[in-house]
C-alpha cells in the first residue's frame, strides 16, 4: 500500500525528516521511492523503482534540499513499478508535484479527456491525471485551493493526497477520501501523512482528516476545507484547533498502526482492503473483457493454492449460481494431473495474493503450453503471474505481511463475486435491475465488515478460551463449505489446532465417527444451504459442542440444546454474497486470539513462508 508524507518547515531542510518518514513507511511494502521539494522556485522530483536504500543512493536523493517537500513510497496499482510510474507526478508545466495512495476509479475517463485537451501524460498511472486537473484549474487563473477543489469533484475513487506548487513554496496541499491521511502540528513545522510511525518523530499533535476533507498546511498554519454538495466550506480556525489529538505512541508501535501485530492490523484493514478492490474494479473494463472471455470459453477452470483456492471456490459457487457456469476448482499442486484435459478455447482463472506461488505458476504454464487463455487475479502489479497472464484482475489489498492471507483473501472474494456478477449479466441469468441490487449491496461491504469485527472480536477471544487444544470439525454447506475451508485453515496455520474442514453432508460419510462428548464443531452457516442445520442437530446429538456461526437473520432449524451455540454475526438480508464477509473474521480472530493466549507468533507461524516458491 502506497505511503505518503508532505512537510514544510520555517527554519530547516525537511528532506531528511522526509527520508526517516519514507523509512518508516517502508513496513507497509512497497515497489518504488520519490520525493519532491520545492526550492527557487523550482519543483525538483527524483523518483524510481526499487528500495529506498538504492534509489536514495543512485539518485543522490539526500543532496536534495527544500524546507517544504512531499515523498512517496509506491505499491503499484496502474502500470508496472518502473521510473516512470514512481511518484511524485508533475502536471505539464512543472508546478505541480502530486503524491498518492488509493485507487481513482474514472482513471480511464480522464485520461481520455485529459489528452484530448492535449495534455502530456508521461505516467500510466492514475494520480498523475490529478497534476494535469489541478493545471486545468490554474491554467483557467483559479488560486490553488479553487483549483485542487475543482479537480477533487471531478475524481472518483479513494485517495490520500499531498502535493506542493512552485507558486507556493511554504505549502504542502492534501485531501482525503477513504484513505489514511493525518496531518502532524509540530512548532515550526507541519507534516501529512498516511499513517502515525512516518510523522511521530515531528510532531505528537496530530488531527486524524475526515473523507471529504482537504486543505493546506504551511510552517505556522493548518487549513482544513470540507467538499460540500455545491462546493466545499472553510473549517473555522476554532474548529480545527478542536481536531487536534495528542498521540502517545513510539514510532515502532505505531508502525503496526498501535496493534501488536501485522495480522491483526490486517485483519482490521479489511474494510479498506475491500472498499479499494471495489473501487478499483467496479468500471475496469478489464472486469467486461474477463466476464465475456468466461461466456466464450469452452471449459472454466480456477487453479490456486491455500486461502486463494478458497477463494476460488467462492468463486465457483457464485459463477455456477449467477451464470451457470460450473468451472473446475484445482488446488494448483494438483493440477499437472488433471492438465490432459485442457485445451485451446479453455479460460484458466488463476488466482494468487503473491503472484509468485510456484504451484500456480505452474499450473498457469501448463495451461498455456495447451492453448488456454490465462486471467490472473493477483494483488501484486507487475508479479510472475501477471506478467505471464493473457488477462489480468488486481485485488488492491495493499501489501500483506503477516504469513495468514487475511485481506487478500476477503479482497479476492469482493473481485471475483464482481466478475461472477458481471458475467450473470452477461449469460441473461441476472437482470441488471438484479445485478444492480447487488452491486449496491456489495458497496456497502466496507461498513458492514466494519460491525462484523466489532462483532466476532468478543466472541473470538471468548471461544479462544473455552475451546480446548485438540481437533475440531469446521463445516458448512454450498458457499459456506467454501468458508469453512478458508476458517479452518486460518486456525490450522496460526492455532496450530487440528481443524477439519468438511462439506456439511459430507460428514456423515465418515468423519462423524470421530465425534464425542465435547468435540468441538463449527459451522458456517449461509442462506443456500439451511440444511446445514441437520448436521449440526446431528452432531451435537452425538455430544459435539456447536458453534453456528451465522447472519444474525438467517432462522436455522436448530434446537435448543444446550450444545449448541449460535453465534450471530450481522445480518445478510439473504444476499449470500454477503455472506464471506460476515462469516470470516470470526474464524480469522478465533484463530489470531487463540495463538496470542498460548505465546504462539501469528505473524510468523512455524514451518510456513508466506509465498511458497518451491515445488
Ligand atoms: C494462507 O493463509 C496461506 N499463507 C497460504 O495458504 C497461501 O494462501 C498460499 O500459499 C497461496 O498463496 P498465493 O495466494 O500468494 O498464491
Amino acid at each position: 500500500m502506497c505511503g505518503i508524507i508532505g512537510a514544510t518547515s520555517s527554519c530547516s531542510d525537511v528532506v531528511p525528516l522526509l527520508i526517516r518518514g519514507l523509512q518508516r513507511l517502508e513496513y507497509r511494502g512497497y515497489d518504488s521511492v520519490g520525493v519532491a521539494v520545492v526550492s527557487g522556485g523550482l519543483v525538483t522530483v527524483r523518483k524510481g523503482a526499487g528500495e529506498l536504500e538504492v534509489v536514495r543512493r543512485r539518485l543522490a536523493i539526500d543532496g536534495m534540499s527544500g524546507t517544504t517537500g512531499i515523498g512517496h513510497t509506491r505499491w503499484a496499482t496502474h502500470g508496472p513499478p518502473n521510473d516512470v510510474n514512481a511518484h511524485p507526478h508533475t502536471d505539464c508545466t512543472g508546478t505541480v508535484a502530486i503524491v498518492h495512495n488509493g485507487v481513482i476509479r474514472n482513471y480511464a475517463s480522464l485520461r481520455e479527456e485529459l489528452i484530448a485537451k492535449g495534455h502530456r501524460i508521461r505516467s500510466e498511472t492514475d494520480t498523475e491525471l490529478v497534476a494535469h486537473l489541478i493545471e486545468e484549474g490554474l491554467g483557467e487563473g483559479r488560486d490553488f485551493v479553487e483549483a485542487l477543489a475543482r479537480a477533487l469533484m471531478r475524481v472518483e475513487g479513494t485517495y490520500a493526497f499531498a502535493i506542493l506548487n512552485s507558486r507556493e513554496p511554504d505549502r504542502v496541499y492534501f485531501a482525503k477520501n477513504r484513505s489514511p491521511l493525518l496531518v502532524g502540528v509540530g512548532d515550526k513545522v507541519k507534516v501529512v501523512a498516511s499513517d502515525l510511525p512516518a510523522m511521530l518523530e515531528a510532531a505528537k499533535d496530530v488531527i486524524f482528516l475526515e473523507d471529504g476533507e482537504f486543505g493546506y498546511v504551511t510552517p505556522t498554519e493548518v487549513a482544513i476545507y470540507r467538499l460540500t454538495k455545491d462546493g466545499y466550506a472553510k473549517l473555522s480556525d476554532a474548529e480545527v484547533a478542536s481536531r487536534v489529538r495528542r498521540v502517545n505512541l513510539t514510532p515502532e508501535a505505531a508502525s503496526k498502526g498501535g496493534y501488536p501485530h501485522f495480522m491483526v492490523k490486517e485483519i482490521y484493514e479489511q474494510p479498506q482492503a475491500v472498499r479499494d478492490t471495489y473501487e478499483g474494479n467496479i468500471d475496469d473494463p478489464a472486469l467486461a473483457k474477463v466476464s465475456s472471455a468466461l461466456a466464450g470459453a469452452s471449459k472454466v477452470i480456477v487453479v490456486a493454492a491455500g486461502t486463494s483456492y478458497h477463494a476460488g471456490l467462492v468463486f465457483s459457487y457464485l459463477l455456477a449460481r449467477r451464470a451457470g457456469l460450473l468451472p473446475h476448482a484445482i488446488i494448483s499442486s494438483e493440477a499437472p494431473y488433471l492438465m490432459n484435459a485442457v485445451e485451446e478455447g479453455d479460460l484458466v482463472v488463476a488466482v494468487s495474493q503473491s503472484g509468485e506461488t510456484y504451484d500456480t505458476l505452474e499450473a498457469v504454464r501448463m495451461a498455456k503450453d495447451l492453448g488456454a487463455i490465462v486471467v490472473g487475479v493477483t494483488n501484486v502489479l507487475g508479479s510472475a503471474l501477471d506478467r505471464i497472464s493473457d488477462l489480468k484482475l488486481y485485488t488492491r489489498a495493499g501489501p500483506e505481511i503477516g504469513v495468514a492471507a487475511t485481506k487478500t483473501f476477503l479482497s479476492q472474494v469482493m473481485l471475483l463475486e464482481l466478475l461472477s456478477i458481471r458475467a450473470g449479466v452477461d449469460s441473461g441469468r441476472l437482470k441488471p435491475s438484479e445485478a444492480k441490487e447487488l452491486l449496491d449491496a456489495l458497496r456497502e461491504v466496507p461498513q458492514l465488515l466494519t460491525y462484523t469485527l466489532e462483532a466476532s472480536d468478543p466472541v473470538a477471544t471468548a471461544l479462544s478460551k473455552s475451546v480446548a487444544g485438540g481437533s475440531m470439525y469446521v463445516l458448512g454447506r454450498g458457499l459456506g463449505s467454501a468458508i469453512a475451508r478458508e476458517g479452518a485453515l486460518k486456525v490450522k496455520e496460526i492455532a496450530y489446532l487440528h481443524a477439519e474442514a468438511y462439506p456439511a453432508g459430507e460428514s456423515k460419510h465418515g468423519p462423524i465417527a470421530l465425534v464425542e462428548r465435547g468435540f468441538p464443531v463449527f459451522i458456517a452457516a449461509t442462506s443456500d444451504a439451511r440444511e446445514v442445520a441437520g448436521n449440526a442437530v446431528e452432531m451435537a446429538a452425538r455430544g459435539a459442542r456447536v458453534y453456528v456461526v451465522k447472519p444474525a437473520d438467517l432462522s436455522l432449524d436448530l434446537e435448543a440444546k444446550e450444545t449448541i451455540t449460535r453465534i450471530d454475526m450481522p445480518p445478510s438480508s439473504g444476499t449470500l454474497e454477503l455472506e464471506p464477509f460476515i462469516l470470516t473474521p470470526v474464524f480469522q480472530l478465533f484463530a489470531y486470539r487463540f495463538a496470542v493466549g498460548k505465546g504462539y507468533n501469528p505473524d510468523k507461524p512455524r514451518n510456513l513462508a508466506k509465498t511458497v516458491t518451491v515445488e
